[in-house]
Parts: structure tokens; sequence; C-alpha cells
């Protein structure tokens, strides 16, 4: 079977709604193939399927973001579902005050709350209609910030506020091959998980390679503190209401001594807990607007789940690559 004729297999992995402008580009461009066989295109550095590279280049072409929009960026499996619940409850917390009842993520997939500019807004639309979302509106993106900057810098207005999350590659990983696993609804064999692994060591994979992401993002938030927040998905978990109020004071929301005393940052960690988020019905069936199942998003949120998956060597072997290429960067992970 041809491989992009999989049953189930997300719009963005695809390669039918590139332009014939695109698939000249592509055709320049240096070539691969993901583990699994579906080619990836590295455009200024980062790898893509075709679709999301189309989606990707309609970002940069269209996307003009307000001063007043917040963008959500991180790799897949980096924290993204946990960051746009909390950012979103963050910012939008005093509407639903009275009401907690009627909180939109009691209702609503984070995914569908926080539209991914590239696998969504953008995925087949050069044009979609951003007015839609309440303000201030809160959109998300995989891309390098170096991709994401062509359209930040066009447009007219102030920067608007990013907030990155980044994890540790090898809990990324795993989070990856466990969510490949129930993308495809399979459970792939052992050849597989060292393909894949190889591929996240030569960077040959989706958004990759893995360190110039994160330290696109790393630098920015060293040279721009007012506008690029570099959060981490392990500080979270150890210290989440100091994370929350760091996120709140950013985001020009800071909670007031009354909330903190009424215990307002303990009901947001609450809310978008993992076991909240996914013991509700609208995450457990249906599909996100991006095609991927709402329960895909969410499985163990642990630190240190790659002890379980890895080989010695293998973690051995991303602390290595790691360390070698953020050396001098002063992003350290341990
Ligand atoms: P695991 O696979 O290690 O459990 P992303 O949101 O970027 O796709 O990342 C998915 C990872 O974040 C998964 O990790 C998932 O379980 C975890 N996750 C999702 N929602 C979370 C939440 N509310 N709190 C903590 N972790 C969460």
């Amino acid at each position: 079977m041809d491989a992009y004729q999989e049953p189930h297999l997300p719009n963005y992995m695809k390669d039918d709604k590139v332009t014939q402008e695109t698939k000249s580009l592509m055709s320049s461009l240096p070539a691969n193939k993901d583990f699994m066989g579906y080619g990836l295109y590295n455009y200024k550095g980062c790898w893509y399927y075709p679709n999301t590279l189309q989606a990707v280049l309609d970002v940069q072409k269209h996307f003009r973001p307000r001063n007043t929009d917040i963008i959500l960026a991180s790799l897949p499996k980096g924290g993204t579902t946990w960051l746009k619940s909390l950012v979103f409850a963050v910012v939008h917390r005093e509407k639903y005050r009275e009401n907690p009842q009627t909180h939109p993520l009691l209702s609503q997939n984070p995914h569908d709350l926080v539209p991914f500019l590239e696998l969504e807004l953008y995925a087949n639309n050069q044009t979609p209609d951003l007015t839609k979302f309440p303000s201030p509106t809160i959109f998300s993106t995989h891309m390098h910030l170096n991709t994401l900057r062509e359209a930040i810098t066009k447009t007219s207005s102030p920067p608007c506020k990013i907030v990155y999350v980044c994890r540790n590659i090898k809990d990324t990983f795993v989070s990856g091959w466990h969510y490949r696993n129930m993308l495809h609804r399979t459970k792939m064999d052992e050849a597989t998980f060292e393909l894949m692994f190889n591929g996240y060591c030569s960077g040959v994979l989706l958004y990759g390679p893995y360190w110039e992401h994160v330290l696109s993002y790393w630098k920015q938030s060293l040279e721009d503190k007012k506008n690029v927040l570099f959060m981490r998905y392990e500080e979270i978990i150890e210290e989440p209401r100091a994370q929350v109020m760091r996120l709140a004071e950013f985001l020009d929301c800071p909670f007031t001594e009354e909330e903190e005393k009424s215990g307002s940052v303990e009901e947001i960690l609450k809310l978008c807990s993992l076991r909240s988020l996914s013991n509700l019905e609208v995450n457990k069936k249906g599909t996100t607007r991006i095609g991927v199942d709402s329960n895909v998003f969410f499985r163990k949120g642990e630190v240190g789940d790659w002890k379980n998956h890895l080989t010695p060597h293998m973690a051995k072997t991303f602390d290595e690559i790691v360390e070698c290429r953020l050396r001098g960067s002063g992003l350290v992970f341990q």
C-alpha cells in the first residue's frame, strides 16, 4: 500500500495539498524519509512533511500577528497540550471565575481552543478567519523560530509575546514513539524503535533537529526577555505553582494577592492537570481539528519515563549529542 494511503494519517503528514510552486521549491531542497518512509524536506535547516511545508510557507506569507496575540511554541511532545491549557486558563481566568462549570477547557480539547497555525489554520487556507477566537488570541506552532520570525517581523504591530516549552530529548522521543504507535494504531517493533531513534540522533524528523529548534527559542529568550519566555516541562512538573505565576507575570496578567490567597493558581493547575483533562469525555473520544484523536495527547506525563524504554547506550548517545550541540549556549539538560 502506498504509505500516504494509510488510514488515519493526519493531513499534515500527507502530500496532497502542495501547490505547483511549492513542488518546484521541494525539488531543490534536501530530501529524506522519516523512520516509516514518509518523505521529509529540509527548508531553512528544518525538516517538514510536504503538507506541513506548504502550510509553513503560507504562515510566513500571510500570518501577521497583532501585538496582543500570544504564540505558544514547542516541539511535538514537548508539553504543547499542557502549555495550551495553562495559558488559556491563565489568560481567560476572569471570564469564567463566576461560572467555572462553563469553562471551555471542560468541553473542548486544548488543541481546539488554541489552534495550531500551520497544522490547522493555514493547513488548507491562506486566509483563515482569525477574528473568531477570543481576545487575546492564543495561537500555537511547532515552527522553528527562524521560520516563524519571517511572519513576525513583517507585521506592522509591535512584537507579540511568545512562550516556548521544551522537554528533555529522551522523554520527548519516548513520548513521540507512543504517539506514533497510537497515530498509526499499531504496536511497532523494536527495529522500528531503533529506526526512529536514529532519525532523532541525525535530526531527521518533523521539525527536527531537536537541538536547533530548542536553541532558536533559547537564544531569543535571552535577547528579548520581555517578549520570549522559555519554559521547561520538567520545571512545571517540579514547581507548578511558581511556573504558572511566572507565566502570568510574563503575559502581563499577574495573579493578585487576593487571587493567590483564594487559591486561583491551584484551581488552574487542577483544571489543567493531566488527570482532570484526560478524564473529560471530550478528551476521551473524537478527533481534534488537526485530524488526530483527542485522547492521543494524554498519556503518562512523567519525567524520566525514558528509563523504561531506552537502552543505556541509547540514553548515553542522546546525552552526548545534546551536550555537544548545546555547548556554549548556557542551556543545559540534567
Ligand atoms: P507522555 O507521552 O510522556 O505521557 P504534546 O502535548 O507536546 O503533544 O506532549 C504530549 C506529552 O505531554 C505526553 O507525555 C502527555 O502525556 C503530556 N501531557 C499532556 N497533557 C498534559 C498535562 N495536562 N499535564 C502534564 N503532561 C501532559
